[in-house]
């Protein structure tokens, strides 16, 4: 039976997969780490896929290899295939002010009309504005863009800096979507809007099919087998969960990113839903917040307990938490932008002065902020059929039983797994099967989460009283701070 490979270069680490292409069954794996920090040599990427591949037993037996990667990095490469200077990564923030120039300059409207989103900091586009207004003599030199898994593709199909062929770089509509020069609603990209950025234009990876090869292995003795186009992490994940139109997710690590399947592209002028494609074809509308998992581990510190005693008390008290509302821009916020919040607790009196309530609180801040982020992905047409939770902060009992009240809805944890390697796995399966769906994988033991009566009779009062909280602090703060 033929074997596939699906690799996840993540923001921390890298992740290798090796699968059958028809059952999906895990026939081995490993990991790697990489460096810390916002701003990343490739090369240190390209080392740790070298050693979790070894650590997955290689991939000379393997019939085609996909690459998944966190999203937006900037890979800038010269006329000599070299890396131009250190990639600046989705969470560096350096180029926050110009990502405002940018957006000021088109107006937002015209933004998400032309690429389906706003530009924030994470995006490409506002990286090489950086670059050139910061590092001219570095944006001088930029011959060709890639992104992190990009580059990692053509690395894995012999090129570099021995073999600079940068026409031969390839990518995906989910990770160009999250570039700010490519638009998911025509399949084109916009090198105006690069040459906007840059301050002049360069080679783009060529953005493939969703099942179209990026070309052939040339790694080790492997000569043979396929690469699949690859994907951004959030589509990568959303085809290893086997995620179809009405499926969302909600997914809990350092940020939190709620994603949803849908037919047709997004655009949204008010910058709170980024309008990306996905990995199958259709879109994936997403909202990512700053506080995510990091609301728990606050929280958890403020009360001197640990996580699980924080969700054990939360879950002493009732949905709603007796009016306690914690509004949980602890690390300011993306969703709504206002990278200068802070957090703050609404509605203490000396009945919810209590460590359950505090627990049961913080929580529920953290699960509203992505409600709020679902919210404006429904207004723009997206159908919350079922929920799942996913990421590190779905291990919580507490996250898992509060999701139904403050989502009004039943949800679904799939059983833990790397879901962006899953899905460069099935990807590259897919490529290989030259079938027109892909494989259907089937994914055992996830756990069902049914919303209760006195769930759903709270929701809408507590969705309220959130909103009432979160508005004084935003009208406090004023549009973009
Ligand atoms: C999406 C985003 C993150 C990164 C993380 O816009 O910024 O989800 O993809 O890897």
């Amino acid at each position: 039976m033929p074997l596939v490979a699906g690799i996840d270069s993540s923001t921390q680490s890298c992740k290798v997969v090796v699968r059958e292409a028809d059952t999906g069954a895990l026939v081995r794996d490993g990991r790697a780490s990489h460096p810390e920090g916002t701003e990343i040599h490739p090369d240190r990427w390209w080392e740790a896929l070298v050693s979790a591949v070894d650590a997955a037993g290689g991939l000379d037996d393997v019939a085609a290899v996909a690459v998944g990667g966190q999203q937006h990095g900037l890979v800038a490469l010269d006329e000599s295939g070299a890396v131009v200077r250190p990639a600046l990564l989705w969470n560096d923030t350096r180029s926050a002010r110009a990502a405002a120039e940018l957006t000021e300059e088109l107006g937002p409207r015209a933004w998400a009309e032309a690429v389906g989103s706003v530009p924030v900091a994470s995006f490409t586009v506002t990286k090489l504005r950086w670059l050139a207004e910061a590092e001219p003599h570095h944006a001088a030199r930029v011959a060709a863009v890639a992104l992190p898994h990009d580059w990692l593709t053509w690395r894995l199909a012999g090129h570099g800096p021995d073999d600079p062929d940068l026409e031969a770089l390839r990518t995906d509509r989910s990770d160009a979507s999250g570039t700010g020069y490519w638009s998911p609603a025509t399949g084109e990209y916009r090198h105006d809007l690069l040459v906007r950025g840059l301050g002049h234009d360069a080679v783009l990876p060529r953005v493939c099919g969703p099942a179209e090869s990026a070309g052939t292995l040339a790694y080790g003795p492997n000569r043979h087998a396929l690469l699949g186009p690859g994907a951004g992490d959030n589509a990568a994940a959303a085809l290893g969960l086997g995620m179809v139109e009405g499926d969302v997710a909600l997914s809990i690590g350092t940020s939190g990113v709620v994603s949803a399947v849908s037919a047709t592209p997004a655009a949204d002028p008010s910058g709170s839903v980024a309008g990306f494609a996905d990995a199958t074809g259709e879109f994936l509308p997403l909202a990512v917040t700053l506080n995510g998992a990091r609301v728990l581990d606050a929280a958890a510190r403020i009360l001197g307990v640990d996580h699980a005693r924080l969700a054990e008390l939360a879950l002493t008290v009732p949905p709603g938490s007796d009016g306690l509302v914690l509004v949980p821009y602890l690390e300011g916020e993306r969703t709504p932008n206002r990278p200068h919040a802070s957090g703050s607790f609404h509605g203490l009196t000396l009945a919810t002065s209590t460590p359950g309530h505090l627990a049961r609180a913080s929580v529920e801040g953290l699960l509203h902020g992505l409600a709020d982020g679902l919210a404006a992905m429904v207004a723009l047409g997206t159908r919350p059929d079922r929920v799942s939770l996913i990421g590190g902060g779905a291990r919580s009992e507490a996250v898992r039983r509060c999701a139904t009240s403050v989502f009004g809805t039943s949800v679904e944890v799939p059983a833990p797994g790397e879901y962006v390697a899953d899905g460069a796995a099935r990807q590259a399966a897919w490529v290989l099967s030259g079938a027109p769906e892909p494989p259907s994988w089937e994914r055992s033991g996830s756990q069902s989460y049914a919303a209760a009566e006195e769930d759903l009779s709270a929701t809408a009062a507590m969705r309220e009283r959130y909103a009432t909280a979160r508005d004084l602090v935003l009208d406090r703060l004023g549009a973009g701070n």
